[in-house]
């Protein structure tokens, strides 16, 4: 494959010739036409592009570029575990041409003038096109839902079951109930007061789904993995997905499921979206590639919340996604350092790096299920339509931005510590392989990614703000 790397960077013409591209109508071998970032035209016939970058993508694959909906960047608050630089690049060199980054940065994002900063501070350094999550907390007020919506959010996310800290302005995992500093995590009350108010915003909100009365229940020291799946029970997960629905129900209020991690949290919201609640579903590579089983082999790299659980929670999510019923895969991308890492299990935090594998595992994930062109559908299509970008991103059609990765069937990419770009290289999928590798990757028609290296200047914009 060549490409001429003088232009890089730029945004005048491209073409991608001759490459497989996944199309509305399915994969079809034509050329792709860009013009200042946008695709004008998919052509059978080669025209002679003359003054165009001619890309030869023959025997490639031409995906759009994937959105992962649930990453954390880190930044501003924690830049020894990653900042939007680190998170970006990784992003960019897996496929992934936007990321929208969840609202537990420090100062927590639960206002609009955060929200504008943070978008400030990202847009100096990101490699992708990015987006924000606000921040619900219990004492989250109907204007600071107004000022985040305003200042571009992508929608709402409430941590059930997490303080926040008020000295420290931060989410909390670990919450401690009689220390004065942290306020009250946001429960059912704060989302029945507040779903009306993100239903007329038109937003999505989002929840992480594990009811905290179960969870404190159940909490105990971890030493095992037993004691991981003991503390946190997929009916955690149940309960707090069939409560959710029904308040949002009251209001047509869209609720969005991160991280589905279980068979029984899936059962649960099936049944909501049969009785017609506006429920959509992500899950994530860690739960319908890994199980309980693989703690051995990988230890505190798979603690996460919620954890990977059983091998039939795995083929319960890995089914539901080949259905369609789960139509977002997201990573959930949450670095630690190897510090942190390196401690305890039960001291070490939850969370993996994820986001520069996501193109790579899905695709290996459908092909394993015989039809590789799932693959942008999970990771592209679903969340365009999620986030409210389904007529500009994720797809490859005349009039959408030129979010494009070209990717490589004939090489296969293990997942090395060596090549991936997050500042926390280890993850929970290290070691696996994939069939395919990530050849070149266009966010609206600049080249960012090159043979695995970056290029160019960050030229990531914020959506939908800066459209
Ligand atoms: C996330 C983190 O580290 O920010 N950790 C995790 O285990 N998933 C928090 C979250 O997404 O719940
Ligand atoms: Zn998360």
């Amino acid at each position: 494959m060549t490409s001429n790397l003088t232009e890089a960077g730029a945004a005048g013409d491209l073409v991608i010739t001759g490459g497989t591209v996944y199309t509305p109508d399915g994969p079809r071998i034509v050329d792709v036409h860009v013009l200042d970032g946008v695709i004008t035209s998919l052509e059978e016939k080669r025209r002679s592009p003359v003054g165009a970058n001619v890309v030869d993508a023959r025997g490639m694959y031409v995906l759009p570029g994937a959105i992962d909906v649930h990453v954390h960047s880190r930044d501003p608050g924690f830049p020894e575990k990653e900042d939007f630089g680190t998170l970006t690049s990784a992003a960019a060199a897996g496929g992934v041409t936007t990321v929208i980054d969840m609202p537990n940065t420090v100062p927590g994002v639960d206002a609009g003038g955060v929200l504008e900063a943070k978008a400030a501070l990202a847009r100096s350094k990101a490699r992708v096109d990015f987006g924000l999550w606000g921040l619900v907390r219990s004492s989250t007020t109907v204007e600071q839902l107004e000022g985040l919506a305003q200042a571009g959010a992508i929608g709402f996310k409430a941590y059930l079951g997490y303080a926040f800290s008020l000295s420290r302005k931060q989410v909390l995992y670990t919450p401690d109930t009689e220390d004065p500093d942290l306020e009250a995590p946001p429960d059912y009350g704060t989302l029945l007061r507040l779903a009306p108010v993100v239903a007329g915003l038109g937003l999505p909100l989002v929840i992480h789904a594990e009811d905290p009365g179960i969870l404190a229940a159940f909490r105990r020291p971890l030493e095992s993995y037993a004691d991981v799946l003991a503390s946190r029970p997929a009916e955690a997960e149940a309960v707090a997905i069939s409560a959710g629905a029904a308040i949002a129900d009251s209001f047509g209020t869209r609720l969005h499921i991160a991280h589905l991690s279980s068979a029984l949290g899936l059962m649960a919201a099936e049944a909501a979206i049969r009785d017609g609640s506006r429920v959509s579903l992500e899950t994530c590579p860690q739960y319908l590639l890994l199980t309980d089983q693989d703690f051995n082999r990988l230890g505190t790299r798979m603690k996460m919340f919620p954890p990977v659980r059983t091998a039939a929670d795995r083929d319960a999510l890995v089914d539901a996604l080949a259905r369609g019923a789960i139509k977002v895969v997201a990573t959930d991308h949450a670095p630690h350092t190897d510090e942190e890492k390196g401690r305890p299990l039960d001291q070490a935090p939850a969370g993996s790096p994820g986001v520069q594998t996501l193109y790579l595992s899905c695709l290996e994930l459908a092909k394993r299920l015989g039809d590789v062109w799932k693959a942008p559908r999970w990771v592209s299509e679903g969340p365009a339509a999620l986030i409210g970008l389904h007529e500009s991103k994720g797809q490859i059609s005349p009039g959408f931005d030129a979010d494009l990765v070209i990717v490589d069937p004939r090489r296969g990419t293990t997942f090395r510590p060596a090549i991936m770009r997050s500042r926390q290289r280890h993850g929970a999928l290290e070691g696996m392989r994939s069939s395919f590798s990530i050849a070149e990757v266009y966010v609206r028609g600049r080249l960012v990614t090159h043979a695995g290296r970056k290029v160019g200047r960050p030229v990531g914009r914020m959506v939908p703000a800066d459209r």
